[in-house]
């Protein structure tokens, strides 16, 4: 089948690639020349472990073209999947202004038929939009139908989870355009769920905010287990065994953060006051999230004292999780401003990011170089696999604070550091 891509972020660009991988010819369709450009060359504008390998393959071949050309783009492609950003409005509710702009160029340019696809996270009722924004942009009337089906691929793992996926979950009430998804998807063995669009728009909201729950309530219960001299991970492990309770998401650490669960919660416990409901499981699962990262620093005044001013801190991890560049609502970053409030100073480090208006080094040495305490902000493989012990005789204090309860608390012990997890005693 012939498949537009619109918007060619981590989710456009991954979708294409998989629908190439089952045999589809894609067309990425994205307003940015500069992504264009590199995307046709099979380069990522963003970091994504083993994507650039599938984009060069599929560049090569033909199988996935990438234009600027958007009224040819929609004239030549029957089924078009949205994948442009909702970022979080003032009000906290999902900005639709990039969906709404698609929907109307669809509209204006349709010449036949057409599924329109929203895979970018919507609120509910958004499809009916969807079809109101393209109606009004047509001058003569022209059938198409509107499908939700959300996305629940990972950064870091995106390909992977793209793949291979739990299931599917397609919005209609349309047979022609249930039949077209069907047929999309048929070399995928997962279940696929079937519904009308607005369960399958709040089956989106509904997961990410179950599991930012489940981090929040371990992470709250991690502060309890602190207290009780327990272990978290032990605690975690042991519910995980309960099939119905699972093992994942069950990670105590900094908090959650990047694009999707802080967003997507927020927009949740809006579209519900929006309608006079107060999501209290969520407005307390925010609150906790919200505290989690300055639980570090709670910790840190335990060793260094109340007073962090011109106290030298390390920080170790920049991304709001590994094996991704993106450091949106990064724990970490809530982290630094609250050191910085308190006039510490930070040495910073990350495998592949690199900010502004920070004083940042390239290498974990010269970032714990003088350093009062060090602390894991990420949980990048190249921090677990480090020689600590070489590591030690550069820092100040030999004193390591565990945001993601990562190293082996054992093993740095012995070769005579202080740790401090989160829980993980
Ligand atoms: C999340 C969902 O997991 C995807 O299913 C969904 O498609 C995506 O949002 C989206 O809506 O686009 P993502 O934000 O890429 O994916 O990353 P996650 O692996 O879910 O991690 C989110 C945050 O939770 C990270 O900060 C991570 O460090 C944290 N986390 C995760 C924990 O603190 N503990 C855990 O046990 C798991």
């Amino acid at each position: 089948m012939k498949i537009l891509i619109v918007g060619t972020g981590y989710v456009g660009t991954t979708t294409g690639l998989v629908f190439c991988e089952m045999g589809h010819q894609v067309t990425g369709l994205d307003l940015d020349d500069n992504k264009i450009q590199a995307l046709r060359a099979g380069k990522l504008h963003f970091y994504e472990p083993g994507l650039d390998v599938l984009l060069r393959k599929h560049v090569a071949s033909k199988q996935i073209t990438f234009t600027k050309d958007t009224e040819i783009a929609i004239k030549e492609n029957d089924v078009i999947f949205i994948c442009v950003g909702t970022p979080q409005g003032m009000d906290g509710s999902a900005d639709l202004t990039y969906v709404k702009n698609v929907a109307e160029t669809i509209g204006s340019y349709m010449n036949q038929y057409k599924v329109i696809v929203t895979k970018s996270t919507v609120p509910v009722g958004t499809a009916d939009l969807v079809s109101q924004w393209v109606s009004d942009k047509q001058t003569t009337t022209i059938p198409f139908d509107v499908v939700s089906n959300p996305e629940f691929l990972r950064e870091g793992s995106a390909l992977h989870d793209a793949l291979n996926p739990d299931r599917i979950v397609i919005g209609t009430t349309s047979e022609t355009a249930g039949k077209v998804m069907r047929q999309l998807y048929q070399s995928f063995t997962c279940p696929i769920l079937e519904t009308n669009p607005k369960a399958s728009e709040m089956i989106k909201y509904a997961s990410n905010s179950f599991l930012a729950t489940k981090i929040s309530f371990i992470n709250e219960l991690a502060r309890l287990c602190d207290l009780l001299n327990i272990n978290i991970n032990d605690v975690s492990a042991g519910m995980g065994m309960d099939h119905r309770i699972g093992t994942h998401f069950l990670r105590a650490g900094m908090g959650y953060g990047g694009s999707c669960f802080p967003k997507d919660v927020s927009a949740l416990i809006k579209a519900a006051k929006d309608h006079k409901l107060p999501l209290s499981v969520l407005e307390s699962v925010v609150n906790v999230n919200d505290d989690q990262p300055l639980y570090l620093i709670d910790k840190m005044k335990t060793i260094l004292g109340e007073e962090l001013k011109n106290k030298t801190i390390a920080v170790l991890g920049l991304a709001f999780k590994a094996n991704t560049d993106d450091t949106r609502e990064s724990p970490s970053l809530v982290l630094i401003k609250r050191l910085e409030a308190e006039q510490a100073v930070i040495r910073a480090h990350d495998p592949i990011v690199t900010l502004n208006n920070l004083q940042q080094f390239k290498t974990v040495e010269e970032t714990v170089a003088g350093a009062d305490v060090t602390v894991i902000c990420t949980d990048w493989d190249a921090y677990k696999n480090l020689n600590w012990s070489s590591i030690k005789p550069i820092m100040k204090q030999p004193i390591i604070i565990d945001g993601r309860n990562m190293l082996d608390k054992v093993q740095l012990e012995s070769l005579g550091f202080s740790y401090l997890g989160i829980a993980n005693h």
